[in-house]
């Protein structure tokens, strides 16, 4: 499963890219703005950063603008991946943008329905907003369960990444629904690794090898 930080925060992604474990990152107008930054400067950076996939989502009301938005992005680098809306205009927008080779990632899926109509476009991911469903009280994590049969059934190739992740037990479910990837926030990233158990474990170890007087090296 590959895992993605959700995020426009330079300093935090270059510290946990560190790891060798991010795959990629996911923007969204209201990370950008978050940022303070513009837009196009912290994709770049961002696109320094990581190697893998860098979502970066069109904003323009209709087609055309949005189609000029989508290349304008796609030129800043090679693993820039263009966010389209899961509307008409969106839907539309990957199927010119899949045929021009660009990768293009579906956003704002709720509905099963949705992501078979991304994946028909030649979306390379589609994300499915796992949190804001569970909010809304319904199960995201269905969704993601039922766009895996689909996508099985047809054999589509568009990625399920599991979007609006909210903690680790997100991720875990995810995974096993079979998502091919999620993107989550920098604080879930450090919650998917720390356990207390492994905490008090390695304090009591290192009490015990403290005892023993020995050295490794
Ligand atoms: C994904 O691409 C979105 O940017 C993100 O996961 C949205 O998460 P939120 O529902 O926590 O805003």
């Amino acid at each position: 499963m590959q895992l993605f930080l959700d995020t426009t925060d330079t300093a935090v992604l270059k510290d946990l890219a560190q790891t060798g474990l991010v795959d990629g990152v996911t923007t969204n107008p209201t990370l950008i703005a978050k940022s303070g930054r513009p837009m196009l400067e912290v994709i770049a950076e961002i696109c320094a950063l990581v190697e893998g996939p860098v979502s970066a989502e069109v904003v323009a009301p209709d087609l055309e603008s949005m189609i000029a938005e989508g290349r304008k992005l796609a030129a800043i680098a090679d693993n820039v991946v263009v966010k389209a809306p899961l509307t008409r205009e969106g839907l539309m927008l990957t199927r010119a943008l899949a045929i021009e080779g660009i990768m293009v990632n579906v956003t704002l899926c709720f509905s099963a329905a949705q992501a078979l109509m991304a994946a028909k476009a030649g979306a390379a991911f589609i994300s499915p907003f796992i949190g804001r469903l569970d909010d809304h009280g319904a199960d995201g994590m269905e969704l993601i369960h039922d766009i895996r049969t689909i996508y099985d059934n047809y054999d589509f190739s568009t990625a399920i990444l599991a979007a609006s992740v909210r903690n680790a037990a997100h991720v875990r479910a995810a995974a096993l629904a079979g998502a091919d990837c999620a993107t989550i926030p920098p604080s879930v990233f450090l919650e998917l690794y720390k356990h207390p158990l492994t905490d008090r474990g390695l304090e009591q170890f290192n009490a015990d090898w403290a005892k023993t007087g020995q050295s490794i090296l």
